[in-house]
């Protein structure tokens, strides 16, 4: 079901488990079917239950890793791999370090990299010779960001160094001690890059993003809604929860 397009498939779950669940399988099903496959991976709140899935079906025997390479879309910059916040930490320590992958096959942009120009032309290009990403999970902000690309005036292109809005800024704001600690810039795929990928599996909970998804499906293909370009992709699948769904529901 896609209100009329065949491009965006859109499954509205019970609840966060549910969501979390049919996420967890969609992507299992695609790393069955492509054992080698180049998988993109996400951070934030949202991803953590599909994760923990993920996990379980590997401890039962259900998906195995250990072919698969990984890129995640996004890092804050400058950070330490080691502090407990950041994005190379947030995935080993919800996802990597349990399950079969092999370490070196793990891409994540370098928070501690000198020069972060050529730390994202380096990025952009491990994907290229990675032949492109097969299947990219991706969240959304409040403001409609995906990866770190803000609501700006016109799309990214490739993977970039960019300036947190404040918004993000203050999203990210409960996760670290102090404000002043909250970083803000980061390395993130470009739109580009993420249109890229062959498939997109986008997931939300809660009714706070039931706004903002509403406007990226149903209003202009704005970057001011960096989201919103979705809608020009040729495959993607939203898996969220009732809650997330309020606003769509009723238009789908
Ligand atoms: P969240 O973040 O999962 O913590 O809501 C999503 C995002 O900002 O992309």
């Amino acid at each position: 079901m896609g209100f009329g397009l065949t491009n965006i498939k859109i499954i509205i779950a019970e609840d966060y488990d549910q969501m979390s669940a049919k996420a967890a399988h969609i992507m299992a099903d695609e790393i069955s079917l492509r054992p080698d496959g180049v998988f993109g991976f996400a951070t934030g709140g949202t991803p953590v239950g599909m994760y923990k899935e993920l996990i379980r079906m590997r401890q039962a025997g259900e998906v195995s890793f250990a072919k698969v390479t990984a890129f995640n879309l996004d890092e804050y910059y400058p950070i330490e791999k080691a502090n407990d916040q950041s994005y190379d930490y947030f995935m080993k320590d919800n996802l990597f370090n349990h399950v079969d992958i092999d370490h070196s096959r793990l891409n994540i942009p370098n928070g501690e990299c000198s020069d972060p120009v050529a730390e994202c032309i380096s990025y952009e290009a491990k994907i290229a010779a990675a032949g492109g990403i097969d299947l990219q999970l991706i969240g959304i902000g409040l403001n409609g960001h995906i990866g770190f690309n803000e609501p700006a005036d016109h799309f990214t292109n490739a993977t970039n160094h960019i300036e947190l809005t404040e918004s993000t800024i203050r999203a990210n704001r409960r996760f670290f001690v102090h404000e002043k600690d909250v970083p803000r810039h980061a390395l993130t795929m470009g739109i580009r890059t993420i249109m890229s990928a062959q498939k997109i599996l986008l997931i939300a909970n809660g009714e706070k993003k039931s706004g903002i998804l509403e406007q990226v499906l149903f209003g202009d293909i704005t970057p001011k809604v960096p989201a919103s370009v979705l809608q020009l992709h040729h495959n993607v699948t939203i898996v969220i929860d009732k809650p997330a769904g309020a606003k769509i529901a009723a238009r789908i």
